[in-house]
């Protein structure tokens, strides 16, 4: 202990655990202010504050510099974390040892909340450090060791929470059978307490109980209290694992790093810049692996694998992170077909391995994307949900088009939904969700809000009066509708399929979500696998994505590297580029698309046609691709790949509805990590760094 007078005042040096110098010395300016401000400390001058100040802050340095028992707690009880004894066992494996055998163990781990049965005996649990297997520990009051304090004091100290190593000695236990939530207890040893080495502390201000929910900002203690998520990065690792063998050990692909500091090229998705200290230079954080692969293809590597973070400015859903990873790859002298055969075998490999999920077939169907389309209204149907759609509006008459669409000759669409057997039932579910907030895009779609009808077989036409006695008896044979059933019309533009999704295809997800939620429908179960095949090589420019900038007034809808199809496609390049089919294909399982491949275009002359002539990339743009046209045009052989998103495959095969739920440190709607709280503010000198400047 160290003492100093200050104005009249004793100072007690005393362990002042939470002060660094910068805050001791903010202490003392506060007393003077407080000190000055009550006329206590009149007498003191700035010098001599100042000079106690800098003599406290030299005696704390001193000690600790000579080694000498620290005055400040922290800085000793850190110093003691150095020196811990390595664990001799898991606490996972107490259970299969001999309790009386009276074995001397360490165990490592974190505090539980302690029972204190008298002054002199307390049991304590032990978490491991995976939080998962729980031992109890049993401390009672002894001589203290060697003149130190008990160790039955120290373990008292201890706030729950608190990472500790401890030495015991195994004792037998009348079993016990319950376990402390998700967490299993040793229920046949205990552990007779020796010492404990406290490794850091759990502040007090931090409540933690079994109900605590912690927000996005305390990710660390979301972590640490929710067993689900830390199962989800566990099960992430594993799936990592296999890939890794399927494809590296397996099947004979090279697992290459591809760089993360690219440039910005138009491929499609919008990007995220890196500016660099050189004046008018920045990087582009990759959207996808995609040329560096291709050119992997061109530099004498056949088959190539990475798991790679990806990186898009995009708006943010629950599939969708600003930052992901993709299970990436690329086979030389080969096609879509050999691809879609190697994720068919790692797609099945994974499912058995970790689902123990036999059923996945050997062959996953095809199904053409305007076939999914017309049929479900998405380029990734959930087909395990049936509500099939068909077109209907050559039956029906003028007039009921007309009230359910302000479209001349507008496609009309139907679907019917069996949601009870009663149809006051369906009613009632249907005008509920109708009024509800999630309708609203349905009810104020341009092209017309749905048409609903509840077929009860008790009314004229079955409820289907307005349809025309023809189209209703006609639909109620096509569509083998059923009392109660929910029958929807919705128009669309009588236009090709473009995007990924009609407003049709959407209300069927969401009427069945809605049903599935109120346990009118059973959820789904199981897994469909579905590759989609035969989309258009190119769509409208749609003013929400980027695209590749070309002024033709369309985009690649997948990448500007895809190949057409066929020998005819080849030729509709020419004639009509809006009718060339890709050789693309996506993977889809229970309505998430898992990934996208394609073949790509090997021919730089091709390639370039395509950039050119048919997108109109204006030749500034143009020339970002230089690279790729001259790796393509030094013999490249023809190649194929895919990405699966890897956070998605995760979540499908968790059944989680979130990719946020799979990722440990996922970004908020809003593309922020709360916990640390990026992306950050420029401050005014980085902009002068990165010769950056805000514009008015
Ligand atoms: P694509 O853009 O289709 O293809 O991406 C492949 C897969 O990556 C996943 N994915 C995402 N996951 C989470 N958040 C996102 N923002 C996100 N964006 C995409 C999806 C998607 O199917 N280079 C091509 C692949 C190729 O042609 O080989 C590509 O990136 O699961």
């Amino acid at each position: 202990m160290s003492f100093c007078k200050l104005g009249g005042r004793v100072l007690q040096a005393r362990p002042l655990p939470w002060k660094s110098y910068v805050e001791i010395s903010r202490i003392l300016s506060s007393w003077r202010v407080t000190s000055l401000r009550n006329s206590s400390l009149s007498g003191i001058t700035r010098r001599s504050l100042h000079q106690t100040t800098c003599k406290l802050q030299q005696e704390i340095k001193n000690q600790n510099v000579s080694g000498a028992s620290s005055s400040v707690d922290f800085l000793s009880s850190y110093k003691h974390s150095f020196h811990f004894p390595g664990a001799t066992r898991q606490i996972s494996e107490l259970a299969h040892l001999d309790p009386t055998s009276g074995e001397e163990v360490v165990l490592h781990g974190y505090l539980g909340s302690r029972s204190d049965l008298s002054k002199k005996l307390s049991f304590v649990p032990l978490l491991s450090k995976e939080l998962d297997y729980s031992v109890q520990i049993i401390s009672s009051a002894k001589q203290p060791n060697g003149g130190e304090k008990s160790f039955h004091a120290k373990i008292k100290d201890v706030e729950a929470y608190s990472p500790v190593a401890i030495k015991g000695r195994l004792k037998a236990r009348a079993p016990t059978k319950s376990d402390l939530g998700d967490v299993e207890k040793i229920k046949n040893l205990e552990i007779e307490l020796i010492d404990v080495y406290p490794l850091n502390e759990f502040p007090k201000d931090i409540i933690l109980t079994e109900e605590t929910k912690f927000p996005a900002e305390q990710r660390h203690l979301q972590l640490r209290t929710e067993k689900s998520i830390r199962d989800a990065l566990a099960f992430r690792s594993r799936t990592a694992a296999i890939c890794r063998d399927e494809l590296g050990s397996k099947q004979g692909f090279l697992e290459i790093e591809t760089p993360l500091l690219f440039k910005s090229t138009p491929e499609g998705a919008r990007e995220f810049l890196v500016p660099t200290r050189r004046k008018g230079f920045a990087y582009a954080l990759p959207q996808s692996p995609q040329q560096y692969k291709q050119i992997l293809m061109a530099s004498g590597i056949p088959r190539y694998y990475q798991i790679a973070k990806c990186f898009r400015d995009e708006d943010l859903r629950a599939d969708r992170q600003p930052e992901f990873t993709q299970l990436d790859l690329e086979m030389a002298f080969a096609t879509g077909e050999d691809v879609m055969g190697c994720i068919e075998q790692l797609l099945r490999r994974l499912w058995v391995d970790l689902l123990g999920d036999t059923n996945v077939p050997e062959k996953f169907p095809r199904m053409p994307y305007h076939e999914a389309m017309s049929k479900y209204g998405s380029d990734k149907p959930d087909i395990r949900l049936g509500m099939e759609i068909s077109s209907v509006g050559h039956l029906l008459p003028v007039d009921l088009i007309s009230k359910i669409t302000p479209l001349t000759l507008p496609t009309v669409e139907v679907m019917k939904f069996h949601v009870s057997d009663d149809p006051r039932d369906t009613r009632e579910f249907v005008t509920s969700f109708l009024d509800g907030p999630g309708a609203a895009t349905f009810n104020e779609n341009p092209d017309g809000a749905p048409g609903i009808f509840v077929v009860d077989s008790r009314k004229p036409l079955s409820g289907l009066s307005p349809f025309g006695f023809e189209a209703a008896e006609y639909m109620e044979e096509e569509l083998q509708l059923e009392h109660g059933d929910l029958v929807v019309l919705q128009a669309r533009k009588n236009a090709p399929h473009s995007g990924g999704s009609t407003a049709l295809g959407n209300l069927r997800l969401a009427l069945h979500k809605a049903a599935v939620a109120q346990g009118l429908v059973p959820a789904a179960t199981g897994f469909e696998f579905l590759w989609i095949v035969d989309f258009p090589l190119f769509s409208p420019t749609n003013e929400s994505e980027p695209g590749q900038g070309g002024t033709a007034g369309l985009a690649s809808t997948h990448h500007p590297f895809t190949s057409p199809k066929n020998a005819e496609d080849v030729d509709l390049l020419v004639s009509d580029p809006m009718r060339v089919t890709a050789d693309h294909y996506d993977i889809v399982v229970n309505g998430v698309e898992l990934g996208g491949g394609s073949r790509r275009i090997h021919d730089a002359r091709v390639q370039e046609y395509i950039l050119k002539e048919v997108l109109k990339v204006p030749s500034a743009r143009l020339s970002s691709f230089s690279h790729l046209l001259d790796v393509l045009r030094a013999g490249c052989p023809p190649h194929a790949g895919i990405a699966l998103g890897f956070d998605r495959l995760i979540a499908v095969l968790l059944g989680r509805d979130s990719v946020r739920d799979v990722i440990a440190f996922p970004k908020s709607g809003k593309g922020e990590d709360l916990l640390v709280k990026s992306p950050g503010q420029i401050r005014e000198g980085e902009l002068e760094t990165y010769h950056l400047e805000f514009s008015e």
